[in-house]
């Protein structure tokens, strides 16, 4: 939901071209988070002013808006130490339009600039509070109030320094945000922080760093405090008062702490994937940290200390690697991915299962094992696909652990504030791990004393810190807004769990070592399936101008239906529903006609039987529906449908193989019909908004 890049150099001699050039390529890196309009800033070429460029629509629009303007922005000058900040947006607050994207501006002289991912809830009343200061506004955007806020306290307090100033900006901000700001009164510096939407910065030095760890400064006095009231920032409100009161000034210059190396850049961003380019030693900011870079060295800053807060944050070293997040020899990301699964289910299981001796450990929850036996309930909770890996689970989930599984879309969860207690076990499953929704409804099952669980594929999220352990899905860079190869290790990491949870159960041990053997061949089945590549584009070639497609299915495949239909519909922009088969005469019958295009998914699983019966409801309506079927079975095979053969493995994994057709399925769909695979219209990957 937006990406954030920024770019400062100090003392390291940088051509503005080059300069331009850095941010571009991490806001492409970022595109997929939000892609209806970009910007940049810098300083200007000629004055003290700084040069805003933005523009509607993709990055590359935005890139070629800088080519033409590159006489005016000297592209040769170089400069020894500067800041540029730039966006990538997802729309919320106004259309696409270049007055609403980001960097908004505090005034036409540019004073100061933000770029924001999130949302500002109280930017109404905050607005009201600087009109009546005189300040007009340009956008409809809630950021620029961001903007004119600092504005506004900078002039009243023209001797705080840039990061005292954001400090009281954040203190009137509600909602969820990450932000960079930059300042034409403050020249080669940065400052940024962020609450409850990811940040991160990436250090780049000449020499290694021998330090592993930035200090954190906190403010009033650094007793540890207890949170109170007053931490909810609301006595800071103004509240019908003239002004909002700012905090007491408290920075000395030593709190900026140079590091060793004088040489250095610094790449803020959203996600890891924009700076593995540059350099993989990372800091990941926590919500209220508050990072300012002076004179090339950075510093972190919190208003209070609260009992348990660290006194450091760790300097990370990223394990990504650069090719994973490019395309390769495919076109599209999407593309790559799903052909990348052979990989990433091994790297998912990748030291947990030991095929040998028929045992799997998670090394995340090992120690958690006894206290989740003693659970009253598991809930799995996630949004999208993410969810649907929880549909696709539960049925083993229960046959292995005898326990009541609850699958919860994350909003609804919230919506009905529905009852959690303290020996309720919960899952939290999430790609990004940032998923605004999965997010909130985490916090509210741990305050009320949950154990916490989270099954996220990017480490460091907001997910991953604040579970109480986890599973790390180990699936590689997920690109490609729509999820594919994220949803088949959710599946896996979700099935180990089972197995971990049922190791000592005698009367199961039969069915374990049918599913870990089934694990061991998923690899070569994928392979095959992916064979289908071919016959697959033939369908779609059939398919692509249809209006609809009903995908139907039972039991253990229901969630390749509710999948499918879901890829279909992101990508292909074409109505499509998944279908419980047992529902059929309940109502999605009436749909069925001659012209209307169905897929339904018949394996030999216990629910064969069940699976014909529908069909031959279908048919019976003049339905053509086209089966995905096992490997040699004849007796499906004779009802005289167009079959999609895949290889037989058990009951439980076939999911992971059924839903391999559909995504190759949606994507070829969206090629034939020109939609943007990669980037479908109106989506992000990550949705840090409710
Ligand atoms: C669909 C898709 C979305 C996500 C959903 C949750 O292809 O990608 O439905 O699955 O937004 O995202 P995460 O898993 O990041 O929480």
């Amino acid at each position: 939901m937006c990406g954030i890049f920024a770019y400062l150099n100090f003392l390291t001699p940088k051509k503005r071209g080059e300069i331009l050039k850095t941010l571009v390529n991490g806001l492409k890196r970022l595109e997929y988070r939000g892609y209806d309009s970009a910007g940049v800033a810098i300083d200007s070429a000629c004055s003290k002013d700084m040069a805003l460029i933005k523009k509607t629509g993709k990055v590359a629009l935005l890139e070629e808006e800088i080519e033409n303007r590159s006489k005016e922005l000297d592209m040769d000058r170089i400069e020894d130490i500067h800041c540029g900040i730039a966006h990538t947006r997802w729309a919320t607050h106004g259309v696409p339009s270049e007055v609403n994207s980001h960097p908004q501006r505090s005034d036409y002289a540019h004073s100061f600039v933000v770029v924001h991912n999130g949302i500002i809830t109280n930017y109404k009343e905050v607005k009201v509070f600087l009109q009546n200061k005189g300040y007009k506004f340009e956008s409809d955007t809630d950021t620029e109030i961001i903007a004119k806020l600092i504005h506004h306290f900078y002039e009243q307090h023209p001797n705080y320094s840039f990061r005292e100033l954001v400090e009281n900006v954040v203190q009137q901000l509600e909602g969820a945000f990450a932000l960079c700001f930059k300042s034409k009164h403050f020249p080669g510096e940065c400052v940024a922080t962020r609450r409850g939407s990811p940040l991160l910065v990436g250090i780049k030095t000449k020499t290694r760093l021998a330090t592993d760890h930035i200090p954190i400064l906190y403010g009033k006095d650094d007793d540890p405090q207890t949170p109170t009231d007053a931490d909810t920032n609301s006595e800071h409100r103004p509240h019908g008062r003239a002004d909002y009161p700012v905090l007491p000034r408290s920075e000395s210059t030593s709190e900026f702490e140079p590091l060793e190396d004088k040489q250095v850049e610094y790449f803020f961003a959203s996600d890891a994937s924009a700076i593995i380019e540059h350099t993989n030693r990372v800091i990941y900011f926590e919500d209220d940290d508050v990072a300012a870079i002076k004179n090339g060295a950075l510093s972190i800053h919190r208003l209070r200390r609260l009992y348990d807060d660290p006194h450091s944050r760790e300097i990370h070293t990223l394990k990504m690697e650069l090719q994973q997040i490019m395309k390769g020899n495919y076109d599209y990301f999407m593309q790559k991915e799903i052909f990348e699964q052979p990989e990433s289910v091994i790297n998912t299981m990748r030291g947990r299962v030991n095929f040998e001796t028929k045992t799997v450990t998670l090394g995340g929850i090992k120690d958690y094992i006894p206290e989740i036996k003693r659970c009253r309930r598991l809930m799995l909770i996630g949004c999208g696909t993410s969810y649907h890996s929880a549909i696709a689970t539960r049925q083993l989930l229960e046959e292995l652990t005898e326990l009541p599984v609850m699958v919860e879309l994350a909003s609804d969860f919230l919506d009905r504030t529905t009852p959690v207690f303290r020996d309720d076990v919960c899952f939290f499953i999430s790609q990004s791990g940032e998923t605004a929704d999965t997010l909130m409804a985490l916090r509210y099952c741990k305050q009320r004393g949950a154990l916490i669980i989270g099954i996220t594929n990017t480490v460091g999220s907001s997910i991953c810190r604040e579970s109480h352990c986890g599973v790390h899905i180990n699936a590689g860079p997920e690109i490609g807004v729509a999820s594919t190869k994220a949803y088949t290790s959710q599946f896996i990491s979700l099935v180990m769990f089972a197995l971990v949870m049922s190791e000592d159960r005698l009367s199961l041990a039969g069915r374990r070592e049918e599913i870990i053997e089934g694990l061991k061949n998923l690899q070569q089945q994928i392979r095959a399936v992916l064979q289908l590549d071919d016959k697959v584009k033939e369908l779609a070639q059939d398919l692509y101008n249809k209006k609809s497609l009903l995908i139907m299915g039972r039991g253990f495949n229901f969630a390749t239906c509710l999948e499918g239909a879901l890829k279909v519909k992101e990508l292909t922009y074409m109505h499509s529903e998944g279908i419980m088969a047992g529902e059929l005469k309940h109502g999605p019958l009436a749909l069925v006609d001659e012209d209307m295009p169905v897929m339904m998914i018949i394996m030999r699983d216990p629910v064969y039987t069940k699976c014909v019966n529908a069909l031959q409801q279908v048919t019976a309506r003049q339905g053509r529906p086209v089966i995905i079927c096992e490997e040699n079975d004849d007796e499906t095979k004779a009802y005289g449908h167009r079959c999609l053969e895949i290889p037989r493995t058990v009951d439980c994994l076939q999911g992971i193989l059924t839903v391999i057709p559909m995504q190759l399925l949606s994507f070829h769909i969206a090629v034939l019909r020109g939609c943007n695979v990669d980037c479908p219209r109106n989506l992000a990957k990550s949705v840090t908004v409710e």
